[in-house]
C-alpha cells in the first residue's frame, strides 16, 4: 500500500518532463552551435557523424540518449550530463529523429 502511494506521488514528476518553449529554443540553439561544431552546422556531419533523422533511425532511442548524456569514451564525443537533464536530452533526440535539418537550412 505504501509503495502504491509512493508511485502515485512519483508519477506526476515522471510525466512532468515538459520542456518550456524558452528552454526548447535554447536547446535548439545549443544543437546548432555546440553540437554543430562537431556534427556540422546543418548536422550533416563533420568531425562527428551526421545527426540527420535518416542516419539516426537505425539506433534505439535510449542508446542515443545515453550517447549524448555520457559521451563515448575513446572518441571526441563529450558527455553533456552536466549541462542537460535526461528529459532535455530525450527531447533533443526526439527532435533529431523527427529531423531538425530542415529548420537549420
Ligand atoms: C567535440 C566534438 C563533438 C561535440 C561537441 C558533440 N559531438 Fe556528438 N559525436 C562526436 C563524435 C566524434 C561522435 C562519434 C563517436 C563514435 O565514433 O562512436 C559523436 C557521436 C554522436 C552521436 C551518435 C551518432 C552515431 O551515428 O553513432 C550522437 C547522437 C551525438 N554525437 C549527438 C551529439 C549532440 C546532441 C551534441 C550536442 C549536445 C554533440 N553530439 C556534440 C563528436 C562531438
Amino acid at each position: 500500500m505504501k509503495l502504491l502511494v509512493i508511485l502515485l506521488f512519483l508519477l506526476p514528476a515522471l510525466s512532468a518532463e515538459e520542456i518550456s518553449p524558452e528552454r526548447q529554443s535554447d536547446l535548439l540553439h545549443l544543437l546548432r552551435q555546440d553540437c554543430g561544431a562537431c556534427h556540422g552546422m546543418t548536422l550533416k556531419g563533420g568531425l562527428g557523424p551526421p545527426l540527420l533523422a535518416e542516419s539516426l533511425a537505425i539506433y534505439p532511442k535510449e542508446f542515443l540518449v545515453q550517447t549524448i548524456l555520457f559521451g563515448r569514451a575513446g572518441t571526441p564525443m563529450p558527455p553533456w550530463e552536466d549541462f542537460l537533464s535526461p528529459a532535455e536530452v530525450r527531447w533533443l533526440v526526439e527532435q533529431l529523429l523527427k529531423g531538425i535539418d530542415d529548420e537549420a537550412s
